[in-house]
């Protein structure tokens, strides 16, 4: 089965952040299970580098766009290997290959009759490149976003004729309730769509810095219509010499903040309707990463978490489980560097690490390294009875936090066992060394199977763990508690994650 995900495209007159680094993770984590299940996956990140924003902050600081574009990208584009994130593919709306599909597509919106040219007059907000309407504005005429005051801007633009899909979308939602996710989310899109569409802007006159429109060159494509079509152009180049439209097309999931619900939830759909393409399967609208102190993270405030910081200094295994658990994936929440050394403390080094080295510690003391090829625990099995696929339909969901937290529980169930079964005190004993081999077998399956589960979070240390156990492979076919242990040899582990 194909299996397309992509994160928003990143604009690039801000530095990367880490609210980039969490949409990143979170759609690498789902890439990266899909790939373990034998799917077919594509995942597709990148940066929006046209409109408004850009051309302004390129010229403040005395650089063109496109030299702007072009230093930010590599900003953005860097960070990617840095998070460990497996993206197919890096898409730059400036490429040569993007721009022509984009005017391909929107020229066939324009000859199916979804455009026409007016006179616009609306309250814009610069950072969003956006046009407000009404029910969105705030008290004083500002942003619900950037809560700065909205500019009153006047211009011939050519329309998108949105209006007329608002029986299609509504028809879209009624059939397809997993469209959006959450479902909270789900009716805050169907309630913008019902309340009745108004037709958008599709070009700008004034602006240079875009998209030609090939029908009206004078104009430049609105920016979110070109960085929209992101999604699809860029199977269309991806691979030199290879179209993968057909293969990928349309999406499994846009994963994306809620910031920009409005344009993924309805612009996009109607625009895709209006050049009959088809329709991607689902739009997960995750939250908002907060400051410690649960206000938005900001400079100012001195409540920024800094993604290179906990990656300097905890690793970057360890910023994407703290990423993926402490905030429940679809709501707001807050982070914090001593929230991520804590969880770090105990559940990395003392829940996972530990149960990591006193398991390969105690089969090396014991068993001369060797996992006994005996019987496992059915005891403990019957913990792992269908974990793998209940991991596997909650990451069907795109349900990144919930699925951690079931694996999490097995960690805690493997150490309860290790106390519970005291491997020293059966060492002493040579009557219970059948006894002793079980649990050894168990622990070392226990610890496989959550390790093969987990390598899509933290694909380093179970990397490492999962060799250092003699058991490499991450197929998801393996995340099944065997009945015997196997009689594999296991080689010395270093601490998974050190004290810092
Ligand atoms: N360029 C547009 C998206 C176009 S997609 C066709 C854009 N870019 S952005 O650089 O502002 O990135 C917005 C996205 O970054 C959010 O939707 C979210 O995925 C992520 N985040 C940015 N700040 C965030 C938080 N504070 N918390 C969580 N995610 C956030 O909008």
């Amino acid at each position: 089965m194909s299996y397309y995900i992509t994160t928003p495209i990143y604009y690039v007159n801000a530095q990367p952040h880490l609210g980039h680094a969490y949409t990143t993770i979170a759609t690498d984590v789902l890439a990266r299970h899909m790939r373990q299940r034998g799917e077919d996956v594509f995942f597709l990140t990148g940066t929006d580098e046209h409109g408004e924003p850009v051309a302004d902050a390129a010229h403040a600081q005395g650089v063109t766009p496109q030299e702007l574009a072009d230093r930010n990208a590599e900003r953005f584009k860097a960070l990617v290997p840095v998070l460990d994130a497996s993206n197919d593919f890096f898409i730059r709306t400036t490429d040569a290959e993007h721009q022509r599909r984009v005017q391909e597509v929107l020229q066939r919106v324009h000859d199916n009759g979804f455009t026409y040219k007016g006179m616009y007059e609306g309250w814009y907000c610069p950072r969003c490149a956006d046009f407000k309407v009404e029910n969105e504005i705030l008290e004083g005429n500002r942003c619900p976003i950037h809560e700065i005051v909205l500019e009153l801007h006047q211009e011939e633009n050519w329309f998108f004729a949105l209006s007329a899909f608002q029986e299609r979308l509504e028809a879209l939602y009624a059939e397809h309730r997993d469209f959006v996710m959450p479902p909270a989310r789900y009716n805050e899109a169907l309630s913008f769509i019902t309340s009745g569409l108004q037709d958008i802007s599709l070009s700008r006159k004034r602006l240079k810095w875009g998209v030609t429109v090939p029908w009206d060159p004078e104009h430049v494509f609105y920016v979110w219509f070109d960085a929209l079509l992101n999604y699809y152009t860029a199977l269309g180049y991806a691979r030199p010499g290879e179209d993968l439209t057909d293969r990928f097309w349309p999406a499994t999931y846009h994963i994306i903040g809620k910031d920009i619900l409005k344009f993924h939830t309805v612009f996009w759909p109607a625009m895709l309707m209006a050049a009959d393409l088809a329709i991607p399967h689902h739009v997960f609208v995750h939250g908002f990463l907060l400051g410690a102190d649960g206000r938005k993270m900001s400079k100012s405030l001195g409540n920024v978490l800094d993604p290179f910081q906990v990656i300097d200094q905890f690793g970057t295994d360890a910023l994407r489980f703290y990423l993926m658990r402490d905030v429940a994936f679809g709501a707001d929440g807050a982070v914090g560097m001593e929230a991520v050394t804590a969880r770090y403390e105990a559940e990395l080094a003392n829940d996972y690490g530990n149960l990591a080295s006193r398991s390969i510690a105690m089969i090396t003391r014991y068993r001369d390294g060797v996992v006994p090829d005996a019987p496992t625990d059915p005891a403990l099995a019957a913990e792992f009875d269908g974990l793998c696929e209940r991991v596997s339909a909650l990451l069907d969901r795109a349900e990144v936090h919930t699925a951690l937290e079931e694996i999490w529980l097995r960690i805690r169930r493997c150490n309860r066992y290790v106390e519970e079964r005291a491997p020293w005190t059966l060492a002493r004993d040579p009557a219970t060394a059948s006894q002793l081999d079980q649990t050894l077998a168990s622990l070392a399956e226990g610890l496989r199977v959550i390790s093969v589960l987990l390598a899509a979070y933290m694909p380093t240390s179970t990397s490492r763990l999962l060799d250092a156990l003699g058991a490499p492979d991450t197929s998801i076919a393996g995340a099944a508690f065997a009945p015997t242990g196997g009689g594999r040899t296991v080689s010395p582990l270093e601490p998974l994650f050190p004290k810092r």
